[in-house]
């Protein structure tokens, strides 16, 4: 190679390095966020970044694109090691062409991504970027189609994270929402398919881009995002936790650590966990963080129907996917919002051989019009769906209400649950004592001498048949009435027992989900 060439490289890959320049860069930083190179150095191990196509240019030659060619076209991509684990990465550098997508901005994804396939690694997308390059029309429209593609065949086959760290339009939130786990940083990351400007030419609504597609929006009200992270630095340290937790795809076994808190630690607590009185209140995440190697619990979709928990935890150093009823929020019922939060995370776990600890307090299904007219119907259909064709291991642990509906879908042994288990405090049934007695003794109370007091002697009659673990322990749809303070020994116990387990489905293309 002469020395002009490698003269003339040197210039490019410094070109490269430097992004749009010092301007942008410092524009870039006052808003708040970091550059695609310095995002890439806190997520990955420190020098295990293997860059791909450096030099790679547009090929535009309209509105005077060709006078503008910055190496690397506006994205950084390569490969890197979380915690010592391979991971393909790419980085969208706002600071050139404001990150948008160019045909070979799009050519460099697709590469990483389908090598990433290939060999079998996760796929970390850093998105910041004005969506389609506009210079480039269909081009760009293409390209992102092309990546659309990608994320689907790699759906289940390799986990896809996404963070969304600038403004993201368009294009840029289908790839997102097609990955396994979302992202974004607070005040600084917008998700949209338009921009407040669009909706007030056409809705004549007047709203600004945090309410319309901020952090918090897509975090507890769309439930688009996954996580709400502080900014930049905060969302990178995320993703590593989370990457500790999966496999690298679906052919292998999540990561196991080496872990001091002994498997059969029992917490005398728990047998006061769940109150005396059914209709009080608890924090279901005291028993999960109980139950957790060292208390740690990776809690997924925190903010967004918080009625249900789901997130990971490690038992015995191996990775598990908990869904939880959380009774300290609307009583712990399942709603529409609630049903697609669990049902996702399900397949997620399902798909990529994580078991599955369900823990269950659920007054049943949320009646009411709107639910009702919502769809409550589909969308509980998910979770069910969702519980009974997953084959991995399955641990159910009935902490107080099963009912109605609500018993059947969240893990119960019908739906080939491995190992259900039952606080002495739970209550199966069809419904709870008060709506089983109006509906069963509605004309006995009403010609009671004291309506009242025959409501209760009756509802005492329910709760003293059907409110408690034995009739299903009775028929083994319970294998084990266990004391509260031994969940963690039985849970890891059983999920032991489980570790081969090879569970079926008839073969088929794909299941048809209620969507
Ligand atoms: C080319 C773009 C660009 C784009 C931004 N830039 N978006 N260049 N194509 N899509 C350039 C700007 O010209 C500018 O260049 C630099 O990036 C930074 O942009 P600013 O506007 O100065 O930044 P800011 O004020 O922070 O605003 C960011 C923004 C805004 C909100 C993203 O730029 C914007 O609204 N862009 C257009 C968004 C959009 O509508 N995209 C198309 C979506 S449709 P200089 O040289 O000045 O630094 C789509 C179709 C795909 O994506 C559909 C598939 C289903």
């Amino acid at each position: 190679m002469g020395d002009d060439v490698r003269r003339r490289i040197a210039e490019l890959e410094a070109t490269s390095l430097e992004g749009g320049g010092k301007e942008r860069v410092e524009r870039q930083h006052a808003a708040g966020k970091l550059t695609a190179r310095e995002r890439l150095d806190l997520l990955l191990d420190p020098g295990s970044f293997e860059e791909m196509d450096r030099l790679v240019t547009h090929r535009s030659h309209d509105f005077g694109m060709e006078r503008q060619r910055i190496p690397g076209d506006g994205v950084v991509t390569g490969f890197g090691r979380i915690e010592g684990r391979q991971v393909a990465v790419f980085a969208q550098d706002f600071t050139v062409f404001g990150g948008s997508l160019s045909e070979a901005h799009a050519e460099k994804v697709c590469k990483i991504m389908d090598l990433a396939l290939k060999f079998g690694v996760p796929i970390i997308g850093l998105n910041d970027s004005g969506g389609a390059r506009i210079q480039e029309g269909v081009v760009s429209l293409a390209g992102y189609a092309d990546i659309f593609l990608r994320n689907t065949i790699a759906s289940g086959v390799v986990p896809q994270i996404s963070a969304i760290l600038g403004p993201c339009a368009g294009g840029a939130v289908y790839s997102p929402a097609i990955t396994d786990f979302v992202f974004m940083a607070k005040s600084s990351s917008y998700m949209f398919v338009t921009g407040p400007e669009v909706i007030r030419t056409v809705t004549h609504e007047d709203v600004t881009m945090e309410r319309l597609g901020g952090a918090a929006t897509h975090n507890q009200v769309s439930g688009v995002a996954h996580f709400a992270c502080e900014d930049d630095l905060d969302t990178m340290r995320q993703i590593r936790r989370l990457v500790g937790f999966i496999p690298a795809n679906n052919a292998a076994d999540p990561p196991v650590r080496a872990i001091a808190d002994p498997p059969d630690r029992e917490d005398a607590a728990l047998d006061e966990l769940v109150p005396a009185d059914p209709n009080k209140p608890y924090d279901i995440k005291e028993l999960v963080r109980a139950v957790a190697d060292e208390g740690e619990f990776f809690e997924v979709h925190a903010h967004f129907a918080r009625n249900i928990v789901v997130g990971f935890v490690r038992m015995a150093g191996r990775p598990v996917g908990v869904v939880a009823n959380q009774p300290a929020h609307l009583a712990g019922v399942l709603d529409i919002n609630a049903s697609v939060k669990a049902a996702r995370f399900v397949r997620f776990c399902d798909a990529f051989n994580v078991p599955l600890l369900i823990l269950e307090d659920v007054p049943g299904f949320l009646p009411g019009v709107e639910q009702e007219h919502g769809g409550i119907i589909r969308h509980g259909a998910k979770l069910l769906f969702a519980l009974a064709e997953a084959t991995v291991p399955k641990v159910t642990v009935i902490t107080r209400k099963a009912y109605g509906g609500a018993y059947c879908v969240m893990g119960s042994k019908h739906i080939r649950t491995d190992f259900n288990f039952a606080f002495p405090t739970a209550e199966i049934a069809v419904m709870g004592p008060q709506g089983a007695v109006n509906i069963l003794y509605k004309r006995e109370i009403e010609r009671a001498p004291d309506p009242e007091a025959r409501r209760a002697e009756l509802v005492r009659e329910y709760v003293a048949k059907f409110a408690n673990p034995l009739v299903a322990a009775e028929r083994g749809y319970v294998d084990a009435v266990i004391a509260p303070r031994t969940t963690r020994r039985r849970v890891i116990t059983a999920l032991a027992i489980a570790a081969n387990k090879r569970d079926w489905m008839p073969a088929k293309k794909h299941g048809n989900i209620p969507l």
